[in-house]
């Protein structure tokens, strides 16, 4: 699918979102490792959470999706059966590496895979932890998926480590914890900077024996003789990486006034915000609270003079998934914008910073690529043009953004991924007075 869209004269609405798409992955699967019946309100039904579930389907849990409550019959780690299918991830590399880490405690004989472009991911970063804790497990020559795991007795626990990542990455976190789960002796994890901590606030609402060392980015869980996990009761805050779009939009478009409610403000994902409020964002957080040991709150946004910025360091991980719709704010800002430090990127659903800068040239913006950024003059206008979302829903969803400012429309090629975290992207535009049209390629 592709699709147009217009200039916009202005968005204004009070909104909701759907749950926080880490945070659903994690709830699924915590309460199918828990016991007893689990209720998830504002759980994100969309392609990346559906092939988590059928997965759980696969290994014997019950669940049911009533609207966006979701009802999990736990039955605890144990109580997983051996799966007779790949557990096939689709595009969701948080689905595989989190999958990983509980085949890996649960000692199945398992193989997980995903689409080509999940194949491409890379894996090398749980293999390697995950065979130092004794995991029999095998990926492709080139350390991707499909990652083979053989039977392991439970008889024959793992071992805890004291692993260190060099990388800062909550799948990689999550997955290892996870298999800690499996270890006879505490696992400690070591993060080069914090990525996302909803894992650990999870274990701990469910009673994991979970401790964090914030300063030194360092997370210690200990197994007692038999792990029993508490069901969850929780609603989910809505995703701020979703809530970037509409962010970035009210201020890029002229006489908007945006307010999202329930929206989730955990420190680890709220870097966008920093950074947009200090580029100038008239962006205002109100109704902080904690609920679910997550913090949650309103954000109120209005059109605003953006000036560019530079951004690097510990920033870069606390907001890891919002670069493509923080560049489409940095080409309607005033000045330069530098980002460094941010090699990740190239490791997500495309190489987000050669894919994006490919766009973004193509559509006219002064962009240059660099190894671990790059660098936008912006402010310059857009006029238009056609371009591609390259399969990655979140580069797909900031481009169509760029269309609300550009003089004459833009089509985004490829818009049909967007459903895999955002299935209402097009229909809260709408409503929020953006045009836009869909055209079947
Ligand atoms: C996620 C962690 C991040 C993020 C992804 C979701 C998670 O990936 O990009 O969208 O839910 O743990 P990395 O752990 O690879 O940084």
């Amino acid at each position: 699918m592709k699709t147009k869209i217009v200039k916009s004269n202005g968005i204004s609405g009070t909104i909701r979102l759907a749950g926080d798409k880490s945070i659903s992955h994690r709830a699924a699967l915590f309460a199918a490792l828990a016991t007893g019946q689990s209720s998830i309100e504002n759980f994100l039904d969309a392609g990346v959470t559906r092939v988590l579930l059928n997965n759980l389907t696969k290994l014997g849990v019950t669940w049911q999706m009533a609207g966006n409550t979701l009802t999990v019959e736990g039955n605890g780690i144990g109580g997983l059966k051996e799966p007779t299918d790949v557990l096939f991830c689709g595009n969701s590399a948080t689905t595989l590496r989190l999958l990983a880490g509980v085949i890996a405690a649960a000692g199945l004989d398992a193989t997980l895979d995903g689409s080509d472009g999940l194949r491409k991911r890379p894996m090398k970063r749980i293999i390697e932890p995950l065979h130092s804790m004794g995991v029999p497990l095998k990926g492709s020559d080139s350390n991707t998926a499909p990652l083979k795991f053989q039977k392991r007795s439970l008889f024959d626990p793992l071992e805890g480590q004291n692993i260190s990542l060099n990388v800062a990455s909550a799948q990689v976190k999550t997955c290892v914890l996870l298999a800690g789960l499996g270890a006879n002796t505490p696992i400690i994890v070591n993060e080069p900077a914090q990525s996302r901590d909803h894992t650990e606030r999870l274990l701990k609402l469910i009673g994991a024996a979970i401790t964090v060392d914030e300063a030194n980015h360092s997370i210690r869980l200990i197994i007692p003789d038999e792990i029993m996990l508490n069901p969850l009761d929780l609603t989910i805050p809505g995703d701020i990486s979703s809530a970037a779009f509409l962010i970035v939009a009210a201020l890029i478009i002229p006489n908007s006034s945006l307010r999202i409610e329930n929206v989730g403000l955990n420190p680890t994902r709220t870097g966008l915000l920093d950074v947009l409020i200090e580029m100038g964002g008239q962006i205002s957080i109100l109704d902080e609270r904690v609920e679910n040991n997550e913090p949650v709150g309103t954000i109120e946004v209005r059109s605003s003079e953006l000036v560019g910025i530079e951004i690097d360091g510990d920033t870069i991980v606390r907001m890891i998934d919002e670069f493509p719709i923080f560049a489409i704010a940095a080409v309607c800002s005033e000045g330069k914008t530098t980002v460094r430090d941010a090699t990740e990127l190239r490791y997500k659903e495309t190489d987000r910073i050669s894919v994006l800068s490919g766009e973004l040239l193509n559509l006219g913006v002064d962009i240059e690529e660099k190894p671990g950024g790059f660098i936008i003059e912006g402010g310059k206008g857009i006029s238009g043009g056609e371009c591609n979302g390259h399969g990655d829903h979140r580069l797909a969803m900031s481009l169509s953004i760029l269309g609300t400012v550009s003089e004459q429309p833009i089509i985004v090629k490829g818009t049909g991924i967007i459903k895999e975290s955002f299935p209402n992207f097009f229909e809260l535009l709408t409503s929020l007075g953006v045009d836009s049209i869909n055209l079947y390629e």
